[in-house]
C-alpha cells in the first residue's frame, strides 16, 4: 500500500469531528495519518483528546500577532515542521489571510453544518429554521478563500422538524457530520491518487436512514 497522507486537524474548540477523524486514521487501511492536532484556543477541549491519543500538538493564539498576515505564517511554520500535507479544519474559527488559503487550496478541507451553499457562516442552524426548510445537513467541502465556499467533497441530508430548535438540529446534523468527515477524507484523498473505488460509499450515507 502507498504511504499515507500526513493530515493536520485544526481545532478550536470541542473537538468531537477531530475525534471522529483520529479513531477512523487508526484503521490500518485509511489512507491518512493525523499527524498534529493546532488550535488557536489554548481551552479547547479537542487538545487534551489529542494528547491523550499521543498525537502532536500545538497552541498559537492570535493575541500574539498583530495581523492576519502574521499569525497565518506562524500556522504555516507549524504545519510544515509536521510535514503536512493536507489539512482538516475541524470546527475551526479563524478566518484565514489570502495568502494561506491560495496556498493550501486543493489540500484543506473544512466541515460546515448545513447544504452549502445555503447558510454560510455563523448561527448556521438558527439561519436554516429562519428560512423554514424541511431538510438541511452537512458539507465536506474544499476551502477557498470566500468563507464556506470551495467545492463539496460529500454532503448528508437530515430532516428539519417543526419542533426543532437550533439546539436540537445541531445534535441531529452533528451526527451525519460524523459519519461523513472521516469518508469524505478518504474519498479525497483515494480520487487524488486516482482511485476511485470509494466513489460507490457515497450511496449509503443519504436521508432518512
Ligand atoms: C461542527 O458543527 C462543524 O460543522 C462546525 O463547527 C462544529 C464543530 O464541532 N464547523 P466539533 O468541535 O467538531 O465538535
Amino acid at each position: 500500500m502507498s504511504a499515507k497522507t500526513k493530515v493536520a486537524i485544526l481545532i478550536s474548540g470541542r473537538g468531537s469531528n477531530m475525534r471522529t477523524l483520529i479513531q477512523a486514521a487508526k484503521q490500518t487501511d485509511y489512507p491518512a495519518e493525523i499527524i498534529g492536532v493546532f488550535s488557536n484556543r489554548a481551552d479547547a477541549a479537542g487538545l487534551e483528546f489529542a494528547k491523550a491519543e499521543g498525537i502532536a500538538t500545538a497552541v498559537i493564539s492570535q493575541k500574539d500577532f498583530d495581523s492576519r498576515e502574521s499569525f497565518c505564517e506562524a500556522l504555516d511554520a507549524q504545519l510544515e515542521d509536521w510535514g503536512t500535507e493536507l489539512i482538516c479544519l475541524a470546527g475551526y474559527m479563524r478566518i484565514h489571510s489570502d495568502a494561506f488559503a491560495q496556498k493550501w487550496i486543493g489540500k484543506m478541507l473544512n466541515i460546515h453544518p448545513s447544504l452549502l451553499p445555503s447558510f454560510p457562516g455563523l448561527h448556521v442552524h438558527q439561519q436554516a429554521l429562519d428560512a423554514g426548510v424541511k431538510i438541511s445537513g452537512a458539507t465536506v467541502h474544499e476551502v477557498i478563500p470566500e468563507l464556506d465556499a470551495g467545492p463539496p467533497v460529500l454532503q448528508a441530508a437530515v430532516p428539519v422538524l417543526d419542533s426543532d430548535t437550533a439546539e436540537t438540529l445541531a445534535a441531529r446534523i452533528l451526527k451525519v457530520e460524523h459519519q461523513i468527515y472521516p469518508l469524505a477524507l478518504k474519498q479525497y484523498i483515494e480520487k487524488r491518487g486516482n482511485n476511485d473505488t470509494a466513489a460507490a460509499e457515497q450511496a449509503s450515507l443519504i436521508w432518512p436512514q
